[in-house]
């Protein structure tokens, strides 16, 4: 028995090493010298396992379990090894005898969990998931799959409490808040506690989330602070109340860490939140309310930085722009005060100040920064971006004299993508594993970003391929400064920029793996020819994604469209503004109302660029089926849709696992024609 003893110590250690042709030949020794035995068995079972030969696993497995019939750990190996066949139902048989055999196994729950999650059992898959977590509070896998399951259930609001749990056992796991963000981004809060505002507050800063994803979301936790939705529910009165009540006001929401990190980071999209922010500002200039409270100063100069990002999209009195016009037009240094009630109505870097702001540097930086500085260093920016083409289509002189004044889209902070992988991944990512995409040479994946923007879209296409090198035109140099100084303030330095119009760059000698283009083609006066010109510049077997307006997503935007039309607004910020407080008075069963539900309608850029643009084309699915044709491209997913469309599709299209046709997708537009109100954004694909 020694000798068989010492054997299968060997063999063990030349499993773990990796051995598997050793251990299997040290076991056979080991029953050839003293018999039969569960341990040899078991070793011969893993050893298979290991050499990916699943059929002598299940063999030796199921000779273990004849030797010891109540071996839990034989049941685990054995359901392995059935898995491995794609017997998942024997596979969950074996899983719950082991977990019976030995119910505090956190294994045996685990793969138990994982095979009924592949049999679509899914509350017996959450209670699997959740033993394990009761018993190992910080298994990683067993919380992400629990969210999943969760997910593919269709119950968002559980998958949000798992991932919220998951957070807090798995504190070192900073995948856990960005899963939470993307599934925040469809929530309204009606209750919070500290511990979920932490989150939220913590989700604002994760790297791979974009703050606007997360952002109603964090506000909603705010406004669910009952001495807030007091502030919120008498809004529209501000001009009323008595000065104690606005300082009050202020002390409150300048003490709330939340609301004040959103402010510094993203335009609010709420309109409750808009009045409250548009009386209170209106009561600290006119009345100079809140000068000498504790949070005073504070609370103004998140004000005035919301309002630069929202670049000063809140309804102004001509009473207020006298007082301003006045406060500006006084040359003399201001005080930190009354250089916030400025800020909060004008950007300081337009303002022609001969005096040095050095004096309200140290309480102000933060806001100085922001409305000084960095508009500065864009402006010295510009002249060291290259032109690549020449900029003389009558559209696009037009759109770029418009994203010129209004780049869009403003952001404060950028995001990188979570981890980096290759075209071909991204490409079966998107197709359900369908279609494959182009093997990139020599490790590098060379990327165009056309009609980059601001850069966000460029930041992220950077840190999305591997080996990313990136090319990133737009036809706006405001744009294209802004895009520059953010990916330079953050250390990334695989995006070359250049001013281009796409209808000029047929005689640019590179080629590309992948080409991104999104909300761009659908300005261009024949949006076609741009595509056009896209398609020589990418390389067989290249990724081509695209994002275009939907016709039937935007119905409330031409309702817009038709009121700009009507009452005859001008796309100026003071038109901008005007027309925003019309449309906020409009009976919400308007055709138009409905535009106040989009984030682009709460900052000036972003709602001239959603329904005062010089030039919009919008798409149906048949039209981008005949350009497909024309083009000769194939279509390879959509991506970025909303977690209830998917859901959707999967329950009327069972037949179409890789949601891949584009009639079932006609189909399914014509019954929910909100589907993509994020636009069509999908991928397709050059043949070889
Ligand atoms: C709505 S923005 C989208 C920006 C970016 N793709 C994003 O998603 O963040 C549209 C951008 O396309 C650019 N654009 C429009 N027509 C263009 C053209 N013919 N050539 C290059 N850029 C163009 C505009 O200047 C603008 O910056």
């Amino acid at each position: 028995m020694t000798q068989q003893r010492n054997l299968l110590v060997e063999a063990q250690a030349a499993l773990q090493a990796g051995n598997a042709g050793e251990a299997q030949r040290l076991c056979r020794a080991a029953i050839a010298a003293d018999g039969d035995s569960g341990d040899a068995r078991a070793i011969l079972g893993a050893s298979a396992l290991l050499a990916r030969d699943a059929v002598s696993a299940e063999a030796e497995f199921r000779a273990e379990l004849r030797l010891r019939p109540h071996a839990a750990q034989g049941y685990l190996n054995l359901g392995r090894a059935l898995g491995a066949l794609s017997r998942t139902g024997e596979a969950a048989d074996s899983f719950l005898r082991a977990t019976q055999l030995s119910p505090n196994h956190p294994e045996a729950h685990f793969f138990l969990g994982v095979a009924q999650r592949k049999q679509g059992r899914t509350d017996g898959a959450a209670i699997s998931f959740d033993r394990v977590i009761a018993l190992v509070p910080h298994a990683v896998p067993a919380h992400q799959n629990l969210i999943e399951v969760m997910r593919e259930a269709g119950r968002p609001a559980d998958a949000l409490a798992c991932a919220r749990r998951a957070i807090q056992l798995c504190p070192a796991e900073p995948e856990f808040l960005r899963v939470f963000s993307e599934l925040a981004a469809d929530f309204q809060f009606s209750q919070a506690d500290d511990d979920l505002r932490g989150i939220l507050a913590r989700a604002l800063g994760h790297p791979s989330v974009q703050p606007v994803v997360v952002g109603a979301a964090a506000l909603s936790a705010v406004a669910a602070d009952p001495s807030v939705a007091a502030l919120l529910a008498k809004a529209g009165t501000v001009e009323t109340w008595p000065a104690d009540a606005v300082e009050d006001a202020m002390e409150r929401l300048g003490g709330n860490g939340l609301l004040l990190r959103l402010l510094g980071m993203i335009p609010l999209c709420d309109p409750a939140f808009e009045r409250l922010l548009t009386g209170l500002r209106r009561r600290i200039l006119m009345g100079d309310v809140g000068r000498d409270t504790p949070s005073g100063l504070t609370f103004a100069a998140a004000l005035a930085a919301q309002c630069f990002i929202n670049e000063y999209v809140f309804a102004e009195t001509e009473d207020e722009n006298g007082r301003i016009e006045a406060l500006i037009a006084d040359h003399r240094p201001k005080d930190p005060w009354t250089l916030v009630i400025v800020a909060a109505y004008r950007p300081l870097h337009r303002l022609d100040l001969d005096w040095p702001l050095s004096a309200a540097a140290s309480s102000l930086g933060d806001l100085i920064r922001l409305q000084v500085d960095e508009p500065a260093q864009e402006l010295n920016l510009r002249d060291s971006i290259p032109a690549l083409t020449g900029v003389h289509d009558t559209v696009s002189v037009a759109v770029r004299s418009q994203y010129e004044t209004n780049p869009y889209p403003r952001w404060v902070r950028p995001s990188v993508a979570p981890s980096r992988g290759s075209v071909d991944a991204a490409v079966k990512a998107m197709s359900g594993g369908v279609h494959s995409g182009q093997a990139t040479t020599n490790g590098r994946t060379e990327v165009l970003v056309a009609g980059c923007g601001t850069g966000q879209q460029s930041i992220w296409a950077a840190t999305s391929y591997d080996g990313a090198a990136v090319l990133a035109i737009d036809l706006s140099l405001s744009s294209l400064a802004y895009a520059l100084r953010q990916t330079r303030a953050h250390g990334i330095e695989n995006i070359e920029y250049a001013q281009a119009d796409i209808l000029n760059l047929g005689d640019l000698a590179r080629r590309f793996d992948v080409i991104e283009c999104g909300g761009v083609l659908h300005h261009l006066g024949d949006p076609l020819a741009g595509w056009r010109a896209l398609v020589p510049l990418l390389k067989p077997g290249g990724l081509m994604k695209i994002a275009l307006y939907s016709e039937a997503a935007r119905a409330g935007e031409v309702a817009a469209q038709a009121l700009i039309k009507q009452r005859g607004y001008s796309s100026s910020a003071q038109d901008i503004r005007r027309f925003r407080q019309d449309i906020l008075s409009l009976p919400t069963d308007h055709p138009a109302a409905s535009i106040a539900n989009a984030t682009d309608f709460y900052s000036t850029s972003a709602c001239r660029d959603q329904v005062f643009h010089v030039q919009e084309h919008r798409f149906s699915i048949p039209r981008i089926q005949a350009a497909l044709k024309e083009l000769g491209l194939t279509f390879c997913g959509f991506y970025f849709l909303e977690a209830g469309v998917m859901a959707e599709f999967g329950r009327r299209f069972p037949n179409d696992p890789g949601m891949l046709s584009l009639e079932n997708w006609r189909q399914l537009e014509a019954e929910h024609p909100s589907a993509f109100r994020q636009m069509y954004q999908f991928g397709v694909l050059k043949p070889l």
